[in-house]
């Protein structure tokens, strides 16, 4: 008996690293996202309004590198590779996210890019505009790239669209090949939808009541360097069974006996998905429970993106001052959370989430941030202001920055060159 009770007693202590490994859901609550204040530590320096254009008839937003199947940057022959929404500039700037197509980059010493057009065939591809995803190479050597196909391409018309603009996660393939006139993506795959909104876990566009576009979107490829398994993880709001504010949502107990909820909170439902890769082709997934939760919070995780640093789990993600829930703000930025595995109890980095947001008097200068595995931030040039406060849109590479973790806090330590993507890792 003493002995049984003895094993028993052992098989009951969960360690953190046995906890991370259960599926649960973090919250980032509205006691922590009011800590959200910019600092010396978070604040990126402003963006010099002469800026070059990269692609110069393209408006070129979100943007994301070519990776390897663990996650570090990948080299083919010697060139960077780089995806990018692209929409002409013949459009108007706010018209581009509803006109948007993937485009693909390469640079041989990771500053200077060339655009190389759309690498896939329009009718081939999935949804009515290609949105934000990223981009893996095999050990084959097979590019695979994960997007958002938004917008029922048989049923599309403009008016109203974001009330309409279905969200799926797709995927396609390439070959690729690189000489000396650039890199080449050929042999285009069957373009898939590899997974769907279930509307308990994550909403639906039926089910969806709140005052900002819903979403599930921006597929992320992760695989897990400490357990060997993949994943996709995206954006997303809450579904059926979570559709209210649970006392985590908005902070400890002592915090809520003085705060009170304003009305309407519980329609910024944000969270960040998961999905279980189940083949090598990435293309049979199965859905879990989101990872971070912030519904009374905020609306929008935007491109959730994980970093693993040793036993810590960085997850990062952007999001807006616009979708802060009632009675919050915070600025345009990327905000962190770090976890001790990839289920670990992710708490907010520098306490409120916030790792990069744009100074104060440039609230919009930059969006999209990417933290690269070594911590190298991308991001693109979004709508900074000249000293009469004249917006100039940018729709180009942003100056990269470079930011230093430290367990749960981050500093950023360095600025470098438009869309500037350090060489290292594996060459191909
Ligand atoms: C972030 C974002 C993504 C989306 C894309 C659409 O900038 O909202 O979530 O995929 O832009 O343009």
């Amino acid at each position: 008996f003493v002995l049984s009770a003895v094993v028993a007693a052992n098989c009951l202590a969960i360690t953190p690293a046995m906890a991370a490994e259960v599926e649960q859901t973090s919250v980032w609550s509205r006691q922590q996202a009011e800590k959200v204040k910019l600092t010396e530590e978070t604040t990126a320096p402003k963006i010099d309004l002469e800026f070059d254009l990269v692609a110069p008839d393209q408006w070129v937003w979100d943007t994301w590198p070519l990776q390897n199947r663990d996650g570090s940057l990948a080299t083919v022959n010697g060139y960077r590779v780089a995806f990018a929404l692209v929409a002409p500039r013949t459009l108007g700037w706010g018209e581009r996210h509803t006109e948007a197509r993937i485009g693909m980059f390469y640079s041989k010493n990771g500053k200077d890019w060339t655009y190389a057009g759309i690498p896939y065939d329009y009718d081939n591809a999935k949804g009515y505009m290609q949105w934000a995803g990223t981009s893996m190479i095999d050990e084959d050597g097979k590019v695979h790239l994960f997007y958002t196909a938004t917008g029922d391409r048989e049923n599309w018309d403009y008016n109203g669209w974001d009330k309409r603009a279905v969200q799926r996660l797709a995927k396609t393939t390439f070959d690729i090949s690189a000489d000396k006139n650039g890199v080449h993506l050929t042999n285009e795959g069957k373009h898939e939808i590899i997974l769907e909104a279930d509307g308990k876990h994550y909403e639906t566009i039926e089910q969806a009541d709140s005052p900002i576009i819903t979403a599930f979107r921006d597929p992320f490829f992760l695989q897990d360097p400490n357990t060997g398994k993949e994943y996709i993880i995206f954006e997303g709001q809450a579904g059926s069974n979570r559709d209210f504010i649970k006392p985590e949502n908005i902070g400890d107990e002592e915090y809520r006996k003085t705060h009170s909820v304003p009305a309407g909170a519980e329609k910024y439902n944000g969270n960040i998905g998961i999905a279980e890769v189940l083949d090598e082709d990435v293309s049979e997934l199965k859905l879990l429970p989101p990872l971070l939760e912030s519904i009374g919070t905020n609306h929008q995780m935007e491109r959730p993106h994980v970093v693993v640093n040793g036993d810590n789990y960085y997850l990062f993600t952007i999001s807006h001052t616009f979708t802060y829930a009632p009675g919050l703000t915070g600025p345009d930025g990327v905000y962190g959370f770090v976890g001790e595995g990839l289920f670990g109890d992710y708490k907010p980095m520098n306490e409120s989430g916030l790792v990069i947001a744009n100074p104060k008097e440039n609230p919009y200068q930059a969006y999209s941030w990417m933290v690269l595995p070594d911590q190298q931030v991308i991001s693109f040039i979004n709508e900074p202001k000249d000293e009469n406060g004249q917006v100039k849109f940018g729709g180009t590479f942003a100056p990269t920055l470079k930011i230093k973790l430290d367990g749960d806090t981050s500093e950023i330590t360095k600025e470098g060159k438009h869309g500037e993507i350090k060489p290292f890792g594996a060459n191909r």
